[in-house]
């Protein structure tokens, strides 16, 4: 567990820069996202950075936190600042979690895997990805002590759906994370242009065709295909990059057409639009891990899920790539705190973008705070490294933060700290 020393993170970024060492991450956000956008293809750019419809959400995530202004508060001696909480049993050396992002070898070959080294590094948490390109398993054994979740798409398959829990109760998780506002992908306006959607090309279905129930169902005929297309170039690299995805020999893939078979079924059994309140307790039947509902966004829906005895709730709008004019994260916030009147942990994501967001939503009632869309651009720009020196950079910078307000951890952040402007 790495512990924030913010005044040791500027002298060394300024000695670097004395001897002619320039940091691999950026310090200014929109160069983070200059940098990932030159980096990453097209598609990629298009995948992470896109948002549903106008993508009106997206932005009022991140301008919506302009509505708070801090008024930092003075003369209180800061020399000992903590950033640790507790969460959910484990003490954390910082208030952040990194958020469930699927299809992460977008962004750099070692995907997962890279970011949960680099969680596993300074004991940072991570929610594994339903969609992930690397089976949680493996991405388990490299984070050691430090606390993991699995995010779970209930799909079309209960018995898919309790592999999967019994999986992440296997790999070490702290708790099961439940999504519930992707049941169906969201209009994409960015994918849409392009036509393209990674998980058809066999990308983000890691966790699928490494289990063992999956599998199995692969072994049942499938419905025919639909339209009967001609061949083109396109669809050939379709087949070969399924091949390529699905765990084993390439050529003994492309043969039995395997890759291809467990995209198709991934089609079919990913959307499950219909499921309601009442299916919550077949989750509670089928896993002892504390159960955290994301996606959360109305007041009622939180007290709901407590009268559902869940453990945790997640206020999110996925990064505004649902519901395009939907309320921005933070400005949902205050009014579930509210509802949930810390009977259970509240996390929270979307929009955040440094430590003064991050200062913020913990004022308003937050337990943790969730990076998504950064630390997948640090990871398409420096892999493990470039993770890690982002998450370094924003715990030194809501550590400097909560110090200059006049808070020395991260229990003195009170809402009253915030005027509404
Ligand atoms: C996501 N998000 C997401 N959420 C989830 O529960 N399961 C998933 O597989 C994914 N996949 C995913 C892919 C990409 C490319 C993005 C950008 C986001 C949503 C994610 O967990 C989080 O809610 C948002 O990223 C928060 O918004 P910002 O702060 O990243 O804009
Ligand atoms: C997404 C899904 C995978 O946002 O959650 O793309």
């Amino acid at each position: 567990m790495k512990k924030s020393n913010a005044l040791d993170r500027q002298r060394t970024v300024y000695l670097d820069g004395a001897f002619g060492y320039r940091q691999a991450i950026p310090f200014v956000y929109a160069e983070i996202e200059r940098l990932a956008r030159q980096k990453l293809s097209p598609e990629a750019w298009a995948y992470i950075a896109g948002s549903a419809g106008l993508e009106q959400t997206a932005r009022s995530n991140e301008s919506d936190f302009q509505h708070w202004k801090i008024v930092p508060r003075m003369l209180r001696n800061v020399e000992e600042r903590d950033l640790s909480i507790q969460f959910l049993g484990h003490t954390l050396p910082a208030p952040f979690f990194l958020a469930p992002i699927g299809a992460l070898e977008m962004a750099h070959p070692e995907a997962d895997l890279a970011v949960a080294r680099a969680c596993g590094a300074l004991g940072i948490p991570y929610i594994f990805s339903n969609q992930a390109s690397v089976p949680m398993e493996e991405c388990a054994v490299t984070m050691g002590e430090t606390p993991r979740m699995f995010q779970l798409y209930w799909s079309r398959s209960d018995e898919l759906a309790v592999s999967l829990l019994q999986r992440a109760e296997a790999s070490g998780c702290s708790a099961i994370v439940v999504t519930l506002d992707t049941t169906m992908l969201g209009w994409r306006t960015r994918d849409l242009d392009l036509g393209y959607l990674p998980f058809l090309k066999g990308i983000g279905i890691a966790q699928y065709t490494s289990d063992p129930v999956f599998r199995r169902l692969l072994e049942e005929p499938l419905e025919a295909p639909s339209g009967n297309r001609r061949p083109s170039f396109d669809a050939i690299r379709t087949l070969i990059s399924s091949a390529q995805k699905y765990p084993g020999g390439f050529w003994r893939n492309l043969r039995s057409g395997i890759g291809r078979k467990a995209v198709q079924k991934f089609t079919q059994i990913y959307s499950r639009p219909n499921i309601t309140w009442t299916d919550l307790p077949f989750l509670r039947k089928h896993t002892r891990l504390p159960i955290i509902l994301k996606g959360v966004l109305h007041p009622d829906d939180a007290k709901k899920a407590l009268d559902y005895g869940v453990d945790g709730i997640y206020v999110s709008n996925h990064g505004g790539r649902q519901v395009d004019g939907a309320i921005s994260s933070i400005e949902a916030l205050p009014g579930i705190v509210e509802a949930v009147r810390g009977k259970a942990p509240i996390l929270f994501d979307s929009g955040v973008r440094g430590g003064a967001d991050a200062f913020k939503a913990l004022a308003l009632g937050a337990t943790a705070v969730g990076i998504g869309r950064p630390y997948c651009y640090a990871l398409g720009i420096g892999g493990q490294a470039g993770v890690e020196a982002l998450l370094l950079n924003w715990m030194a910078d809501l550590e400097l933060t909560m110090g200059l307000s006049g808070c020395k951890n991260i229990a003195e952040i009170h809402s009253t700290i915030l005027h509404r402007g």
